[in-house]
Order: C-alpha cells, then sequence, then structure tokens
C-alpha cells in the first residue's frame, strides 16, 4: 500500500483561548500550558459533510484521480447528524463515486484503522484506489458548560488516497476494553417499553488517558520499528495523534528523540480525533516537508480503549501504469 494524495479541509471559525475564557471558567494560561492548544476550529456554518467532501476532493485532486476511480470509501467518524446512513455513503453521493462504502468508529485512532482495513482490501486484489476520509466533530459531543473537554477538541476532517505499492512496511493495532477512561453516550428515541435513556455528554478522566496514551503510543511505536526493521535513526517523521503537546512531548522523551522530527499543528487546531493525523499529513504534504523515501511513524490513541499504529514510506509519485498486485504487508 502507498498514500499517494492527502487534503484536509477545517472550519472557518477559530476559536481561541480567550474567547472561551469568556464562557468559561478558564483562561489562556491554563489551557496553553496544560495542552499547547491556542486555539481550535469549530462549525459553525459549514457542516461536517460539506467538509469531509472539501478533503476528499482535495485527496483526490492530489492523488490525480477522479471520484470514478475509487474503488471504495473508508470514513472515520465519531458523530455527525446521522446515525444512518453512514457519512461515507454522503460522501460519495456528494463526490459522484459509484463505490462500496463503509464508516468506522474507533475514536481518535481511526485513521491507523483505516489504514489498516485498506491495507488487507488491497491486499485481496479487487480494489485498486481507496479514498480514507477521517471526519469529525468533537464540538457535539462535549458539554460546553465544562471546562474539562470543551477546550481540548476541535473540529476538521483529512483524507488520503491510497493504492497499491509497497510502502505500509508496518501497521499494529490494539483494543483494550476500558470505558470509563473516555465515552460519550448520545441520547435515543423514546420507547414505550424501557426506561428513560440517561445520556451524559464527553467524559475523560484526563490523568488516566495521558497514561494510557503514552504507554501505548511507545509501545507500539517500538513494536512496528521492530516489525518493519527500522532503527531511530532512520525515521525522518513521527506523526503522533495531536492530543496534547504535553503528551507528544512525554513520549519523545521516551523515545528519546530530536524535538524536529515530531510535527505538530495542535496549537491550531485542538484535538481533532482521528481527523488530526491526515491532517497533519496534508500539511506537511502541501508544505512540501515531505520527501520520497522519508520514512515516517504514525501513531495514534483513543476511546476503546484503541491504539494503533505503522511505518510509512512516503511517495506521492503516482503509479497509474502499475497493475494491481497482491502485495503483502
Ligand atoms: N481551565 C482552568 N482550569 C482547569 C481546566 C480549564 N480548562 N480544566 C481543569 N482545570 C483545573 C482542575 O479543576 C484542577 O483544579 P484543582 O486542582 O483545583 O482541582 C486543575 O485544573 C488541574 O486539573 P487536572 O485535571 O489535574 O489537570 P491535568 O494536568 O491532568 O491536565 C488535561 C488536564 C485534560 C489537559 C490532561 O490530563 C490531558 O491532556 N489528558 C489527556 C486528554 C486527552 O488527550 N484526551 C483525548 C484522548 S484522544
Amino acid at each position: 500500500m502507498k498514500i499517494i494524495g492527502t487534503g484536509s479541509e477545517l472550519p472557518s471559525l477559530a476559536v481561541t483561548n480567550e474567547m472561551l475564557s469568556e464562557i468559561l471558567d478558564t483562561n489562556n494560561e491554563w489551557i496553553s500550558t496544560r495542552t499547547g492548544i491556542s486555539q481550535r476550529r469549530i462549525i459553525s456554518e459549514e457542516s461536517l459533510t460539506e467538509l469531509a467532501v472539501s478533503a476528499s476532493k482535495k485527496a483526490l485532486k492530489n492523488a490525480n484521480l477522479e471520484a470514478k476511480d475509487i474503488d471504495f470509501i473508508i470514513c472515520s467518524n465519531t458523530v455527525n447528524n446521522y446515525v444512518l446512513p453512514g457519512l461515507s455513503c454522503i460522501v460519495q453521493g456528494e463526490l459522484g463515486a459509484h463505490c462500496p462504502c463503509i464508516d468506522l468508529n474507533s475514536a481518535c485512532s481511526g485513521f491507523i484503522y483505516a489504514l489498516y482495513m485498506a491495507a488487507a482490501y488491497l491486499d485481496m486484489g479487487k480494489v485498486k484506489n481507496i479514498l480514507i476520509v477521517c471526519a469529525e466533530e468533537p464540538s457535539k459531543m462535549v458539554d460546553w458548560h465544562a471546562r474539562d473537554t470543551s477546550v481540548i477538541f476541535g473540529d476538521g476532517a483529512g483524507a488520503t488516497v491510497v493504492t497499491q505499492g509497497k510502502n505500509l512496511k508496518s501497521i499494529h493495532l490494539t483494543t483494550t476494553c476500558a470505558i470509563e477512561p473516555l465515552y460519550y453516550q448520545r441520547e435515543l428515541e423514546y420507547n414505550p417499553y424501557t426506561h428513560k435513556q440517561e445520556f451524559k455528554p464527553l467524559v475523560m478522566n484526563g490523568k488516566d488517558v495521558y497514561k494510557m496514551a503514552v504507554n501505548a503510543s511507545v509501545q507500539d511505536i517500538n513494536t512496528v520499528m521492530k516489525e518493519a526493521h527500522v532503527t531511530q535513526k532512520e525515521i525522518s517523521f513521527y506523526l503522533l495523534h495531536q492530543a496534547n503537546v504535553r503528551i507528544i512531548e512525554t513520549i519523545r522523551d521516551f523515545l528519546g528523540e530530536n524535538e524536529d522530527k515530531f510535527p505538530k499543528n495542535i496549537h491550531k487546531y485542538g484535538n481533532t480525533s482521528s481527523a488530526s493525523i491526515p491532517i497533519l499529513l496534508d500539511e506537511m504534504n502541501m508544505n512540501g516537508q515531505l520527501k520520497d523515501g522519508d520514512i515516517l511513524v504514525m501513531s495514534a490513541f483513543g476511546a476503546g480503549f484503541s491504539t494503533g499504529a505503522c511505518v510509512m514510506e512516503w511517495s506521492n509519485r503516482m503509479t497509474a501504469a502499475e497493475p494491481p498486485q497482491n502485495n503483502k504487508m
């Protein structure tokens, strides 16, 4: 598998820490020192579907492909206005694509889970080009009266197009059921045969999540690097889930790595859940920061508790002439 196109889209409204301190008992100093976030983008006028479609169109353009060339759409999404149909189906219609679609909800780890699924689909040899779009609006899950969760998250969409190739060097996923540290319950319809449903806006035990995130990410990174037979010296960049700058820094400390290998955009966008890595990847691609042959480690963690990491060699050269192949990961 290889990535041949990236795209991203963010809401127009930038909500600064100062703006939050006007509606919540918080302040810029606390938020920026505890999380590294200065502002986040929040959906106001636009819809999540519009962001997902725009990010997808950009990724297709970057891959030099059209909607008709897409053989599968995988959409990583936690909440949107529709429970059904899946957001992937809505994106397909807006793009004018004609291919099977599936949604996956693996919270903030969704991009790595989508890569894993895409690699397996490509391995079957039935599809050639897969669009992965991660579209998230955690602003619809948090309690905007509670300062502990609302300051951390932001909305956004990141997309990639993947095709057959030999650039995915290793990939590893873990899931360990742990509901209490991070969950969200949505309100469901009245049913005369059951008691009233209780529901809760996003609940997060920040300290537990912090510890689980650091431990899991360090372990996952070591696992995928070992499986890919790469050393730290060979890694160009570590693209970590943009959850909290202190989490990223603690992981970097454990690995004993240089700061410039850990690109960050959390200060601008907050934690955009599964969209954070593809948005970061797209920014780096568009800024010309990625060179053919760069070795990237990507690592994400989130509710579940689910985690995933992979080693990917960067190459955005088109391979339109390459026939489908049953490449092994
Ligand atoms: N503004 C001001 N004060 C706040 C605040 C806010 N937005 N949120 C919490 N506080 C207060 C708390 O009430 C507490 O006050 P107290 O000491 O008087 O009780 C104090 O700040 C410390 O809170 P604490 O929760 O101990 O802070 P922390 O250092 O653990 O940082 C997080 C909190 C949430 C930033 C941190 O735990 C974290 O980032 N965890 C991981 C979260 C994450 O990544 N989630 C997504 C995973 S995908």
